[in-house]
């Protein structure tokens, strides 16, 4: 069989790329139906955009790499499209966007833009070998037990990362990208929760508060969450991404800064108060009970016993909870991958490889990853877009 494109994965990327290839495409998935990380994300209501999109908010070893394609296709785009089918959305928060009803509509809504574009989708279907002799690419594909040689002009590697083998994440393009003469940069998992094997937390599992968390340079201000394992919640899987092996965390238990002169403000007005008491009007009362274990504070007497250097100790302490997780929960839990195939060997403008004209990269697969928010989708969108424009355009000119 003879196609002008072969894409690699049904997933957000793959379906995105099809919807905008001109000529006879191929996308192809070893799973039983695209889309499943659509599906699931955002509780089943997919955080498919970010208001405030930006090149800032991503990874990766060359920063600008992302600038392009995301000037090319921004969270405007998706949302007219998003518009166009009827799908009806809100902003969440932090300019995190979620359908309405289900992220079903968002896969059937990329479905029916890949069938306007005439794109063929085989599931049930895996790649058993891909070369190139000069001209085209030969591929074997294997698709309900049958094995078929399909020969394309142009290849998308669009499988993804290795967040969540159970829904059938694998390495196949980092393996086909360093066939191709493509570099992979080390990869590990972000957007994930921290562990700590000691299960300092497991009393506390439940507890979600606002803090400010901080690894290096990084900070985000966003929920924390307690859990039998160790800390989740927004904020930790955003530092997470940004955490390396052995190194603290700091989180600030006061985000606004507003405690210490609370405190001081209520010892005047009411001395007699007990500490814990009126600590517990601020911050969750089962975190408080545990904070002299925690952080080995004594939170004694009633506020009047106080001294101001006693409340700016407390409070300091309550702002740089240093702590140093034991790890992460891996690639089982993470949202995505960290690292990937090396931008330097790729074009910015249209995803293709330098070292072989005809394969493209999009996606998550790249070593580009973005915050927590509907940033990862809109690259996965901005990306696939950038290729199947870039093909378009070379399927016109043959
Ligand atoms: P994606 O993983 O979507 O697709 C890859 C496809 O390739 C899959 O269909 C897979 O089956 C297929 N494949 C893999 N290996 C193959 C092989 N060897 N042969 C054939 N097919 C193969 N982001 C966001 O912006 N907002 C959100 O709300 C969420 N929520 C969220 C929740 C959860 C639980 C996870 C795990 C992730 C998110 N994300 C997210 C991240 C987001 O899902 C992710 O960044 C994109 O799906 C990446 O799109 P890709 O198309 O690159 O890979």
């Amino acid at each position: 069989m003879q196609i002008d494109t072969l894409i690699l994965g049904a997933g957000a990327a793959g379906m995105m790329c099809a919807a905008h290839c001109e000529g006879r495409t191929l996308v192809i998935d070893h799973a039983r139906a695209p889309g499943e990380k659509i599906r699931i994300s955002g509780g089943g209501r997919c955080n498919f955009t970010n208001l405030y999109t930006a090149p800032e908010n991503f990874l990766s070893a060359n920063p600008h790499f992302c600038k392009s394609a995301l000037g090319r296709y921004t969270q405007w785009d998706f949302i007219a499209l998003v518009d166009a089918h009827g799908i009806a959305w809100h902003e969440k928060t932090l300019g995190q966007l979620f359908c309405d009803s289900s992220a079903k509509d968002i896969v059937a809504m990329l479905r029916s833009e890949m069938a306007r574009a005439g794109a063929d989708l085989w599931l049930h279907t895996s790649l058993q070998s891909l070369r190139h002799d000069g001209h085209a690419f030969h591929a074997v594909l294997k698709t309900q037990g049958a094995r078929r040689n399909v020969t394309a002009r142009n290849v998308v590697l669009a499988t993804g990362g290795k967040s969540i083998p159970k829904m059938g994440a694998t390495g196949l393009a980092y393996d086909i990208a360093r066939q191709f003469g493509l570099a992979v940069t080390a990869t590990r998992a972000g957007l994930v929760p921290f562990t700590f094997p000691d299960g300092r937390f497991a009393d506390l599992a439940g507890v979600a508060l606002p803090v400010r968390a901080r690894v290096g340079a990084a900070s985000f201000d966003e929920a924390m969450l307690f859990t039998h394992r160790g800390l989740s919640g927004p904020a930790m899987l955003q530092i997470s991404s940004y955490w390396h092996e052995g190194e603290a965390i700091f989180v600030d238990l006061d985000p606004s800064g507003t405690l210490l002169d609370t405190l001081r403000r209520q010892r005047a007005q009411s001395g007699r108060h007990n500490l814990t008491t009126e600590l517990a009007r601020h911050l969750p009362a089962r975190l408080v009970a545990a904070l002299p274990t925690q952080t080995g504070l004594t939170l004694g007497g009633n506020l009047a016993d106080q001294s101001d250097v006693a409340l700016s100790q407390l409070c300091d302490t309550l702002s740089n909870w240093q702590l140093t997780p034991g790890g992460t929960e891996g690639y089982r839990t993470a949202e995505v991958t960290l690292g990937g195939i090396d931008t330097s060997g790729v074009s910015s403008k249209t995803m293709e490889a330098q070292t072989q004209p005809g394969l493209y990269v999009i996606g998550e697969a790249l070593d580009v990853t973005g915050w927590l928010g509907g940033y990862n989708f809109q690259w996965a969108w901005a990306s696939g877009a950038a290729a199947g424009r870039a093909i378009s355009e070379k399927t016109r000119q043959v």
